[in-house]
């Protein structure tokens, strides 16, 4: 029986819920679609062209649009330092936190966590003189009232003529976007193979086999579930000094001096720069390795143009001459890396798993939702 008391109330429930959840999903789409015209508008750079797609195409995984190890921002013959990542499952990545009892940094946007959230990472790129390269936040608003969807912005999170909170509904809307399944669909033949609807091939079975034990990989790219996403993303979200030598091919050793982010030995000094650590110098936070066959090339500097390199450098750095050395020597990771004896056959399935780690799968028909 209903309490009298509470009748009244349940009532409103029953008639509100399902509008009101209604409505906020309605909500939620809407702003996952603004923010998606956002992301490819090539109208808010300065000078126009570019947009957050040429350096984050679905096609490469939501890295760079041409594969570059570092991209072009919108002014030519300028580069950012490092290679443009994925930002696919970023949302699941913490903010920047020190582990005392792992004694590590976790989390924080970016090779380098600098940034704390995609909200607060969306509004950087913009503004970024060797990416988007526009001076200030007006510059932005300004372009985006000149779009046919700032109706929408408007319609979506109400009218306001203050700059900096227009472009907060900017960025909340590219981060809603980053947040959508389109973004971040967990569609890979990993998951299905996880669902019991995919069944691994005997030389992706091998690569996983050796991802878990020889090849050490997921004592970093981790095969646990993560607690925000409830699924395995292979990255803890921590940072290591894996030895990547420099990148002689990185365009960012040219740029004009005003513009050069590294230190004055042209050192990349990752994480250790931005907790102002020399122990935590050259170290970079693990990636995931979703979607990783699509975002060559490889590392935060670019230095590893096919998966097979890298994986090549994971098991012989320590015991051959072909790579030259770490650009950061100091802090290099000795203990689970650099000679895994690793024979060609078992490199090749360790490549043939991260295959395995491609979005797509699931809706291209292959996969029988159970
Ligand atoms: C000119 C190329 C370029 C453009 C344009 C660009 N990015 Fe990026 N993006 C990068 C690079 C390079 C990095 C890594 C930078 C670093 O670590 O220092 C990055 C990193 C990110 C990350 C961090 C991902 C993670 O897991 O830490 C996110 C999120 C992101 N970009 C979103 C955007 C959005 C949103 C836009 C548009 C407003 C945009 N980017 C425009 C090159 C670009
Ligand atoms: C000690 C931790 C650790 C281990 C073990 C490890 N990785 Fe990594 N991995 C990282 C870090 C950190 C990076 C980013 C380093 C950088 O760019 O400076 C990375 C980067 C990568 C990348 C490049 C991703 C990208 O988007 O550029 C691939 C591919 C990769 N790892 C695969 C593997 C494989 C395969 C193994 C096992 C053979 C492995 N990793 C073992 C920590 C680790």
């Amino acid at each position: 029986m209903i309490h009298k008391r509470l009748f009244p109330v349940l009532l409103l429930g029953i008639l509100c819920l399902p509008s009101c959840t209604h409505h906020s999903a309605h909500y939620r789409e809407q702003k996952e679609l603004l923010g998606e015209l956002l992301f490819h508008d090539t109208s808010l750079s300065e000078p126009a062209g570019q947009s957050c797609a040429t350096c984050h195409t679905l096609a490469k995984g939501f890295a760079d649009v041409e594969s570059r190890p570092v991209s072009e921002g919108a002014v030519k013959g300028l580069y950012s330092q490092r290679n443009a990542m994925t930002v696919s499952y970023s949302m699941f990545v913490p903010d920047l936190y020190y582990d005392e009892e792992e004694e590590t940094y976790v989390g924080g946007l970016f090779w380098d966590g600098r940034a704390s959230t995609l909200q607060a990472q969306a509004g950087e790129p913009f503004l970024n003189p060797v990416e988007m390269g526009n001076s200030d936040r007006r510059m932005v608003v300004d372009k985006v009232k000149r779009t046919p969807y700032y109706s929408q912005l408007l319609h979506i999170y109400g009218e306001t003529e203050d700059v900096d909170s227009i472009y907060a509904h900017i960025t909340d809307a590219l981060a809603m976007y980053q947040s959508s399944k389109k973004v971040c669909p967990f569609s890979s033949k990993y998951d299905a193979y996880k669902k019991g609807s995919y069944t691994l091939t005997a030389q992706e079975k091998l690569g996983l086999e050796l991802f878990k034990h020889k090849g050490l990989c997921a004592e970093c790219h981790i095969l646990d579930r993560d607690v925000r996403a409830r699924r395995t993303l292979f990255t803890d979200h921590t940072y290591d000094n894996l030895g990547i030598p420099k990148n002689p091919e990185n365009p960012h050793y040219r740029v004009p001096s005003e513009y050069f982010l590294l230190t004055s030995d042209s050192l990349d000094l990752g994480l250790g720069a931005i907790v102002r650590k020399p122990e935590e110098n050259g170290k970079f936070r693990v990636p995931t390795l979703r979607n990783v066959e699509l975002t060559a090339p490889y590392g935060h500097n670019g230095y590893f143009k096919t998966l097979g390199e890298i994986v090549h450098f994971y098991n012989v750095r320590d015991v051959s001459n072909e790579f030259p050395p770490a650009e950061y020597p100091a802090t290099v990771n000795k203990d689970e890396l650099g000679d895994l004896k690793l024979t060609a056959e078992e490199e090749a399935a360790l490549v043939a798993f991260m295959k395995t780690l491609t979005d797509g799968y699931m809706k291209k028909g292959h996969h029988k939702d159970k």
